[in-house]
């Protein structure tokens, strides 16, 4: 039996998600010969360290008693193979994350992240630590949700050149939008709902002003060798699209869309032919991939959710599994 001992890093949303999914799943992916065992979990408030396993039902169940080792000095000191990092970033400083990813990776343990940020501010630094060190670095959950975007990207489609990468990548701004436009909901109470089934990011401006879909946007472009910096792009959220715009656009045969485009190195509100694969509704995303010999492929799921999201980062650690 294959054992890889985590240290999960932020115990948000994503990290309750994972841990549910974790418990869910241990007995199926012990039969197939895995035992993944939680040895840390951290939030800003402490840790609780158990070496021997922590026991995940009992942390979903009750209220956590954080221990009082810091977050820094669990990834440097327990007996780990990955770290699990999924707090939430600072766009501008990449923080905490950045510092945790650097520490894990410095420390030779592989790294999983949903956390957006530290890619954004240092994508180039961490990949060349990881290969420094003989480590893995795996990013799946940070672009796409529960789709696998990345590894499609990379693995299936490792033989085509894309030519573009473009589409609806927040789950919370397209949430905003079917609402508004099937429902006639109003654009507050829409993101409040958004928030309450933990869609939308801690900082939701975020997702509404385009910022988490231009990181996406800069993930995506870096993951196919494009050297790209948010700076770079041009990033309109959807604040001003309103009830009116999104009604005289029905009326004609559209749909106002949030769309990050690689190639075009832009996040806008655009009008999308109600036909078209990328009008997809709820918290759905949909990516799509124009290639040079396998032509245009959609992919559509889940853009968010805790749930979800866990898919993407079980994905990464069953690829660690296998590698090592
Ligand atoms: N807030 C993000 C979204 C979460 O709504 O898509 C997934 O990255």
């Amino acid at each position: 039996m294959k054992v890889l001992r985590l240290v999960i890093v932020g115990y948000g949303n994503i990290g309750r998600g994972l841990v549910e999914t974790l418990a869910e799943k241990r007995s199926s992916l012990k039969k197939g010969g895995l035992d993944v065992k939680v040895v840390a979990v951290c939030e800003y408030s402490g840790c609780i360290v158990d070496e021997s396993g922590v026991d995940l039902k009992r942390l979903l169940k009750e209220k956590p008693r954080w221990g009082k080792r810091k977050t820094l000095d669990v990834i440097n000191e327990v007996d780990a193979d990955i770290v699990v990092e999924l707090t939430p970033g600072d766009i501008k400083s990449g923080e905490p994350g950045l510092k945790h990813i650097r520490a894990a990776l410095e420390s030779g343990k592989h790294v999983v992240t949903s956390n957006k940020s530290p890619l954004v501010v240092a994508y180039g630094e961490l990949v060349k630590l990881a290969e420094d060190n003989g480590v893995m670095l795996k990013f799946e959950a940070t672009v796409g949700g529960a789709i696998p975007v990345l590894n499609t990207l990379d693995r299936e489609l490792k033989s085509n050149k894309a030519r573009n990468v473009y589409g609806i990548l927040n789950g919370t701004t397209n949430f905003i939008l079917t609402k508004m436009l099937e429902e006639g909901v109003d654009f507050k109470a829409a993101l409040l709902e958004a928030q309450t089934l933990g869609l939308a990011e801690t900082d939701p401006t975020y997702d509404i002003e385009g910022i988490d879909s231009a990181a996406k946007v800069v993930i995506l472009a870096n993951s196919l060798g494009m050297d790209v910096k948010f700076k770079d792009l041009k990033v309109v959220g959807i604040t001003g699209v309103t009830p009116e715009a999104v009604d005289l656009a029905k009326e004609h045969g559209y749909t106002i869309k949030l769309v990050g485009d690689i190639a075009a190195k832009e996040v806008s509100p655009r009008l999308v032919p109600l036909d078209h694969p990328l009008n997809v509704g709820g918290s759905l995303n949909a990516v799509l991939v124009d290639t040079d010999v396998a032509g245009e492929i959609t992919l559509i799921g889940a853009g968010a959710g805790p749930r979800e999201t866990s898919s993407a980062i079980m994905s990464d650690i069953n690829a660690i599994a296998e590698k090592t």
